[in-house]
């Protein structure tokens, strides 16, 4: 293997090839201070390939007829997830929009899409918060649909086994009722087979997927890779995407306020919250 200190770094002009490349198949913005970060990332890379320099592995890039390009989009993706993130978004989800869509779509499936999900942990989430929720508002039918551009993370949550901080923010009842420890490693819980099943994991591009006839879309800590002209048209497709009365959720540290959307925003104790009207 060439040693790390081998490869140079990367030009500004190759790091300029890169970035479009990323924008082109992504969507994703890389600004040019993230220079050093996919310097390193891609380095990492050239080593497992045995290759010298970035010029040839873009080259390479260029004639892939594999899965590099699948490599390449995972080391340029940040996919850092955890239960029991923000969960101001839970709250309002079962307090402002449950009973409110249970009502408008009495009797019918509620269907969820978690739009850019990595490991899983955010559809796990939703889906046993959905069922904790069944002690106040009854029974009802859901399924959720879980997509992302990586098929690592993808593959990943499939497996739907977590430990140390992805999971520490569980409450512990909630912990032993939805999880079962590995027998052979303790430390390592596994979602429950019945919860696995609410949840479609699909390898996607947002840019590309197309589903339709949703209630509910979380796409958190997504959009926050994009510029402003592309979180437009995803937010426009998710707009498409929902039923009439549907809601969209994004991060703490995002907002459509900028965006000219069709959605309604709505201030609650629990956040903004963005709904088709309808
Ligand atoms: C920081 S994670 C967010 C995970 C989760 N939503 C949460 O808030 O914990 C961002 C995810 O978006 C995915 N992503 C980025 N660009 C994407 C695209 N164009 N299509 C689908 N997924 C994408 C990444 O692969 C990554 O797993």
């Amino acid at each position: 293997m060439i040693p790390f200190s081998d490869i140079p770094d990367m030009t500004t002009v190759q790091f300029d090839r890169f970035a479009k490349l990323i924008h082109e198949r992504a969507g994703i913005h890389l600004k040019e201070h993230k220079i050093t970060l996919l310097s390193n990332r891609i380095r990492k890379r050239l080593r497992t390939l045995n290759m010298k320099d970035y010029d040839e592995y873009y080259q390479f890039l260029q004639n892939d007829k594999g899965n590099e390009m699948v490599h390449f989009l995972e080391v340029v993706t940040t996919n850092e997830s955890y239960f029991w993130r923000t969960t101001q978004n839970y709250d309002a989800l079962k307090t402002h929009v449950l009973p409110e869509v249970l009502k408008q779509y009495r009797g019918q499936e509620l269907k969820l899409w978690s739009a850019g999900c990595s490991t899983g942990e955010e559809p796990y989430n939703l889906a046993i918060e959905l069922i904790e929720s069944m002690r106040k508002v009854g029974f009802f039918n859901f399924r959720i649909v879980a997509t992302d551009i990586s098929t690592r993370v993808v593959q990943f949550a499939q497996e739907g086994r977590y430990t140390g901080r992805k999971i520490e923010k569980i409450p512990p009842e909630i912990l032993k009722r939805y999880f079962k420890p590995l027998t052979d490693d303790p430390e390592v819980f596994e979602v429950r087979d019945d919860i696995k099943k609410k949840i479609e994991f699909r390898v996607e591009n947002l840019f590309q997927s197309t589903p339709s006839g949703m209630h509910v879309i979380f796409c958190r800590n997504v959009m926050i890779y994009f510029k402003r002209e592309e979180q437009k048209v995803l937010v426009d497709r998710f707009h498409r995407a929902l039923l009439p009365g549907g809601y969209l959720f994004i991060g703490h540290a995002e907002s459509l306020q900028m965006l000219n959307t069709d959605f309604r925003t709505i201030s609650t104790p629990l956040g903004i919250l963005y709904r088709k009207e309808g």
